[in-house]
């Protein structure tokens, strides 16, 4: 059985380089919905239903634990999944199963020696990024789904309930990474006006958290928007990558669950998939992982 990555599109590479660095010896699906992506412009509804598409089929391709490397899906769709429709997909979990191998929060289905189960993104960030504010002011620079749903600041504050939290949504960043423009010219604009909009709401901030797995690969920029910032207080911002996190957390859940741990076999493989054109998205994925990927187009839809 294999860990599946899913992402609306190119964004959980970012996760999945981590995460096999971190742990290599696993086998991995990762499934890149390009076809409908960017997710973050739209609605519970559809962002929860082609969520749930994804799980499907991953599970289908014989995924025991699926990671939504996505903080929109995470923040849309991810609780429901566990709460409603993991025991629906499988069926046979008795509440008296559920509640013996869940932690509290957690719904673990049990299909006769199967266990699977759905995580996120949010909560592993949300745990370390307190640690990491000297001012105690945090912005979060998300898809506008994210921002709606207020994951962020709901979850940070029951943690730390005296962060001053900003939240900015960037609707045109993942467009421009799915269209490989990231690196343009063009692209400055919508990273300075962003960013100048979020520092200028709370000139405070130091942590800026990329609550979206696409923006790591936009983190040249960033740099570059704080190296040219006049500001000095902006100069030392910090932007918060999730990668390491969710490696970090996942090493750490396998450790406490080893009723995933060993159900998961050991080949150190990974196979791309993409609903999406298969040779673009491989040599995106070639270019971004520094490694040769092949990729596989699928069809996800029920
Ligand atoms: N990588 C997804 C996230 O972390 C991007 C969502 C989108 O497709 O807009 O939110």
């Amino acid at each position: 059985m294999k860990i599946g990555v899913f992402d609306s599109g190119y964004g959980g590479l970012t996760i999945l380089k981590q995460i096999r660095e971190r742990l290599p010896e696993y086998d991995y699906l990762y499934l890149g919905d390009n076809a409908r992506a960017p997710y973050g412009v739209r609605s519970f509804e559809c962002i929860y239903h082609y969520t749930l598409e994804a799980v499907e089929y991953m599970l289908g391709q014989g995924c025991a634990l699926i990671i939504l490397a996505c903080n929109t899906a995470s923040a849309k769709a991810l609780r429901t999944i566990q709460q409603h429709d993991l025991p629906r997909i499988n069926g046979e979990a008795t509440p008296r199963e559920l509640c013996s191998l869940g932690t509290p929060g957690e719904r673990l289905v049990v299909s006769g020696k199967r266990i699977v189960n759905v995580l996120g993104v949010i909560r592993p960030t949300v745990e370390v990024v307190p640690t990491l504010t000297r001012t105690g002011h945090i912005g979060i620079l998300a898809t506008p789904a994210t921002v709606s749903s207020e994951s962020y600041v709901l979850e940070l504050k029951k943690i730390a309930p005296a962060l001053q939290i900003t939240q900015q949504a960037c609707p045109m960043w993942v467009p421009l990474i799915e269209a490989g423009e990231h690196m343009s010219e063009g692209a400055d604009y919508f990273v300075n006006s962003y960013l100048g909009e979020i520092m200028r709401r709370d000139p405070e901030i130091d942590t800026l958290v990329l609550g979206c797995t696409h923006y790591p690969l936009l983190l040249p920029k960033l740099e570059a928007y704080r190296q040219k910032t006049q500001d000095t207080r902006h100069k030392t911002v910090q932007f918060v990558a999730q990668g390491e996190l969710v490696a970090e957390s996942l090493a750490d859940y396998l450790k406490r669950h080893p009723e995933y741990e060993t159900q998961l076999s050991r080949g150190g493989n990974c196979l791309f998939q993409t609903t999406d054109d298969a040779q673009r998205f491989a040599d995106a994925a070639t270019l971004f992982l520094g490694q040769r990927v092949q990729a596989q187009q699928v069809t996800i839809e029920n």
